[in-house]
């Protein structure tokens, strides 16, 4: 039988060096798209898909990221005396369960296979989410609880897929495609950042992964991929034929939120989904396009 998805590991260690100098001394991932940091909506996709222990992978000058999800007591207690109830509850909304959060550090940046492997003693053995929080995604039901209820049904290694253009290939690791069903589509082969001329297909994985155990033993073995990284993809795709492995193509629109457009792209597009917002915002890029 599949065993539950119970855990996530976030990997956060990254530097950010695409928003500088907003990320000077900013996690990337506390940018906010409208008004939450990028890593509450990926932690927030993990509450909804049933996920019970959350686990962040973190480096140097990323404490802001833990204080986020803490009490702020200075700040409570202003909100509470001032009778701001509505901002109080905002803020007691990201303070999740105590115990549920664990904080890893990853002591250098070898890449995201060992951001990965970093957190193995915390995960034991059994599935683990992970969630890149670059990759936004907007949808009705969360990526991550698609990805969940479908892996509920077939076990395995599981990667958030979707077809990127053909000339986008090296940005991403790319599935050499078997089967189809619905939604699931078998993994043959994994290939991270392949030139357009050997990618195998152009279906790109997206940040949202379910694991299994012996990626980490895999892992474990410390092989430099991609830009002399331990590579998750390249963890992953040794284990094509050992289990399970699809790539599920999600419902949901995706925004690359480690590049400056796609963030604010994101922004754009999280405000026209707000009812209070979306009238306004909607009037200011008509009055850009008519230039
Ligand atoms: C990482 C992965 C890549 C994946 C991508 C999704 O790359 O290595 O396989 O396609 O995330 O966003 P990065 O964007 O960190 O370079």
């Amino acid at each position: 039988m599949t065993k539950p998805v119970r855990k996530a590991i976030f990997p956060v260690g990254g530097l950010g060096t695409r928003f500088l100098p907003a990320t000077k001394s900013m996690p990337k991932e506390m940018l906010p798209v409208v008004d939450k940091p990028l890593i509450q909506y990926a932690v927030d996709e993990a509450h909804e898909a049933g996920i019970e222990q959350l686990i962040f992978v973190t480096g140097r000058g990323k404490t802001a990221i833990e204080d986020h999800f803490d009490h702020a007591y200075e700040l409570q207690d202003m909100l509470s005396g001032r009778n701001k109830l509505a901002a109080l509850e905002l803020v007691k909304e990201t303070i999740p369960t105590p115990g549920q959060l664990a904080f890893i550090r990853q002591q250098e940046p070898l890449g995201l296979g060992h951001a990965v492997w970093c957190a193995r003693h915390l995960v034991g053995d059994e599935p683990v989410a992970v969630l890149l929080a670059d990759d936004l995604i907007l949808s009705p039901r969360g990526c991550l609880r698609q990805m969940i209820d479908a892996h509920g049904e077939v076990g395995g290694n599981m990667v958030a897929m979707m077809e990127v253009a053909a000339e986008e290939t090296a940005s991403y690791g790319v599935v050499a495609p078997g089967q189809s069903t619905g939604r699931l589509v078998e993994v043959r082969g994994l290939i991270e950042k392949p030139k357009p001329a050997d990618a195998p297909s152009n279906l790109a994985v997206i940040g949202r992964y379910i694991i299994q155990p012996p990626v980490f033993t895999d892992l474990g073995r410390m092989e430099r991929g991609a830009g002399n990284e331990i590579q998750l993809t390249d963890a992953l795709a040794r284990q094509v034929g050992a289990a399970p492995f699809n790539g599920y193509r999600f419902e949901g629109k995706r925004f690359d939120c480690g590049n400056k457009v796609g963030f604010l792209e994101a922004n754009i597009a999280y405000a026209m989904a707000r009812t209070d917002m979306a009238p306004e915002v909607q009037s200011i890029i008509n009055g850009f396009a008519k230039g």
